[in-house]
């Protein structure tokens, strides 16, 4: 069941401890996920290739650059090429360390430091997967208007958060080392920043209901999207014509 705090308040806002800076984690990294997560899906990827194929289906634009913001170790990157073969794939994130383990990783996608004010031209389709709460909440508005200036016209951005309203979420964020400095985000949060960076909400679905050992009760997970219980929920918006 949801857990007690409601859409209006912020998650454990006041309780964020020191950042956690990734480097230390891009080894050990994949094991940590897995530690977590592996009462849900023995298979870690498993969450890189849902993410990506949620977003294939949806995409109807056309996709010629795309970036992941904050793709950390490149889990999701072989798949984002999968997915849209043909589009340029750039990853950016403020762990130096984690961007070697993804560049090795994936040598033909492109990555880069994460700096404020960098130039890398706009992209058709921006993903960002469970990046936000580890940004400070003071600083996520500047780090959307940031994305919101990366847009293509005709692009989306496409957001994946921890759902605090699902308990299990909350316990695997309460015991993962990494999560240390995560500050969940509601979706009314997200949403805000979403409009306050001057961007039109197109979607707002709860994912990660059914795991993959249940994978014949998947058909379901379509009719569930408007239930807060997902695992993680998924915000996309686009520039306001
Ligand atoms: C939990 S990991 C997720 C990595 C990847 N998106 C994935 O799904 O596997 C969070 C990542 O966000 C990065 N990060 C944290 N704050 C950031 C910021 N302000 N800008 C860019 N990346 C950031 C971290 O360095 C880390 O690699």
């Amino acid at each position: 069941m949801p857990s007690a705090t409601t859409e209006s308040q912020p998650v454990d806002a006041q309780a964020a401890p020191g950042k956690i800076d990734f480097d230390d984690y891009s080894a050990s990294y994949d094991t940590l996920l897995h530690e977590s997560t592996k009462l849900y899906a023995e298979d870690s990827e498993y969450f890189a290739r849902y993410k990506v194929d949620l977003i294939k289906e949806a995409t109807r634009h056309p996709v010629r650059r795309v970036l992941e913001y904050g793709c950390g170790t490149g889990r999701n990157i072989a798949y984002l090429q999968t997915a849209f073969p043909d589009a340029e794939i750039v990853g950016t994130d403020v762990s130096a360390v984690s961007l070697e383990v993804a560049a090795t990783a994936n040598p033909k996608a492109r990555f880069e430091i994460e700096r404020e004010g960098m130039a890398l031209g706009a992209f058709d389709l921006i993903f960002v997967a469970s990046v936000f709460h580890h940004i400070p909440p003071l600083e996520r508005p500047t780090v959307m208007r940031t994305l919101a200036g990366r847009l293509a016209p005709g692009g989306s951005i496409d957001i994946f958060e921890h759902n605090p309203f699902n308990p299990v979420t909350r316990r695997i964020v309460s015991t993962c080392p990494f999560d240390a400095d995560a500050v969940l985000l509601k979706p009314a949060e997200l949403r805000a920043l979403f409009q306050s960076a001057g961007l039109k909400l197109t979607r707002q679905v709860y994912c990660l209901f059914v795991p993959p050992k249940l994978s014949w009760l998947m058909p379901l997970e379509k009719h569930l999207r408007w239930l807060p219980l997902g695992g993680q929920y998924w915000i996309s918006a686009s520039q306001v014509r």
